[in-house]
């Protein structure tokens, strides 16, 4: 068992059901003040119709390329649709430090010439294939092939990007190759991406989450209550809406659930006030908030017999695989633990430094698992169906090895019984997700002819 004072001072990362749900009340409030026009403005929580109003029915086909950026990596693919069958190749590029930090034009000089690399590897560089663009920031769409960046979030703040097309400084910069074509059939999100994916797979799909380097969220909302998105008709009723909701608590709302590992984090951030929900929840930010605290107990004498290490003072050198890591070592046996702390040289901690170490680890990914819940179960609640699938993705969610199944228990303990939930993970990234939208929107692009 973790040390009494330990366990004592961890209190304040542990939320119990009555917090969640009083964070359930605001969040929902966030929702409709983001679908409505009145407010949408103001709004912390954006809710941005996605222009995608169909989920896949089986019937796509054809050959798509996509681009995949703001994860943990950039990938370009090639996807074949036919039926019940698909077939994906798929190239990692690195986006380096200062791209990330560079110009606009610089870094979809860079998307673009991965892009030709890898159509020309797989030869298909002299056909105009429809591609789907997963760009995982906040936009403001204006149609399926038009979102206005609203902010740089996770690890970019590239310049003269904000206010703009996206799709528009692709295309540019495709042209100022002028050595492939292609055919820009949508830009959306990675949750959007990633429910697609998923709805393939099962129709009952009507939810995307992420749990990534970022955290956010988006769901199948009647067309009526999507106010931003009623003057744009026909289509099914409905339409995606892409939350954004890793901005929760930008205004403050959630300030009474913030600690000071949160309010550090987010200071030396590269957004500080912005994404306050995100720090709490994903996987940029999970390593350094633990690091955090051991840092302050260590000090305090509460670890490691008050002698910490460089390393274990250092920032961001806490990564968040490690919380997974420690947490997968069996009750009692701390293999991977041990390891972990003799890299940060903390070779002098004892039996019940790796007890709390450990408990310090669950406190901080339950209080994740328990967040991104209240998100779920709020979604549930509000779009009165009986029986919905939760898409899955993001490197916090497949890594972790209690994430999946501490969601199962606290969604199942807050949410109304009668709803019947699953929370299925992605198996293929947002890339198929792209494609699907692309295939989607060129069928309704032929039958508009
Ligand atoms: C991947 C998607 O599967 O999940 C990415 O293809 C997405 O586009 C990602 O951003 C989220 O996870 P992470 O951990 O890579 O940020
Ligand atoms: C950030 C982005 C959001 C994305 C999420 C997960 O919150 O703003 O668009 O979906 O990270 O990648």
């Amino acid at each position: 068992q973790a040390h009494p004072m330990v366990r004592e001072r961890c209190q304040d990362l542990i939320l119990d059901n009555d917090t969640l749900k009083k964070i359930g009340d605001i969040f929902l409030d966030n929702i409709n003040r983001g679908l409505k026009k009145a407010t949408h403005e103001k709004s912390i929580v954006k809710c941005f119709p996605t222009y995608v109003q169909d989920l896949p029915d089986g019937t796509e086909t054809g050959k798509f390329l996509a681009l995949d950026l703001g994860g943990t990596n950039f990938r370009v693919l090639l996807i074949e649709l036919s039926g019940e069958h698909f077939e994906m190749k798929s190239k990692i590029f690195a986006i380096p430090q200062h791209i990330m930090l560079g110009s606009g034009e610089q870094l979809f000089d860079h998307i673009a010439e991965c892009l030709a690399i890898f159509v020309k590897e797989e030869q298909v560089q002299h056909e105009t294939l429809p591609l789907g663009f997963t760009f995982s920031f906040p936009l403001s769409q204006k149609g399926l092939t038009k979102g206005i960046l609203q902010r740089w979030t996770k690890g970019f703040n590239c310049s003269n990007v904000v206010g703009n097309d996206v799709v528009q400084m692709l295309n540019e910069a495709i042209e100022r190759r002028g050595d492939v074509q292609i055919d820009v059939m949508a830009v959306l999100n990675d949750s959007t991406g990633t429910l697609m994916s998923c709805a393939w797979l099962n129709r009952n799909c009507r939810i995307g989450i992420i749990i990534g380097t970022g955290s956010n969220g988006c769901y199948v909302e009647k067309q009526e209550n999507a106010e931003l998105f009623n003057d744009v008709d026909m289509g099914s009723g409905k339409v995606i809406i892409n939350m954004e909701n890793g901005a929760f608590g930008d205004d403050g709302c959630i300030d009474f659930i913030r600690t000071e590992y949160d309010r550090e984090v987010d200071k030396h951030s590269i957004n500080p006030g912005k994404q306050v929900q995100e720090k709490m929840i994903s996987g940029m930010y999970m390593g350094e908030l633990v690091r955090l605290v051991l840092e302050k107990f260590t000090k305090e004498g509460l670890l490691f017999g008050g002698k910490g290490s460089d390393l274990l003072f250092e920032r961001g050198r806490f990564y968040t695989k490690y919380v997974s890591e420690i947490e997968s070592d069996e009750p009692g046996i701390f293999t991977n633990q041990r390891e972990i702390l003799e890299e940060l040289g903390l070779k002098h901690a004892t039996e019940q430094d790796y007890v709390n170490v450990r408990f310090i680890c669950e406190c901080v990914s339950r209080r994740a698992a328990h967040l991104a819940s209240t998100t779920i179960v709020t979604l549930l609640h509000k779009m009165d169906e009986k029986k919905v699938t939760i898409g899955v993705d993001g490197s916090v969610y497949r890594y972790h090895p209690h994430f999946h199944n501490l969601m199962t228990e606290k969604i199942g303990e807050l949410c109304d019984p009668s709803i019947q939930f699953d929370l299925m993970l992605s198996e293929d990234g947002s890339g198929r997700g792209a494609a699907l939208v692309a295939a989607v929107a060129a069928r309704q692009k032929k039958n508009a002819l």
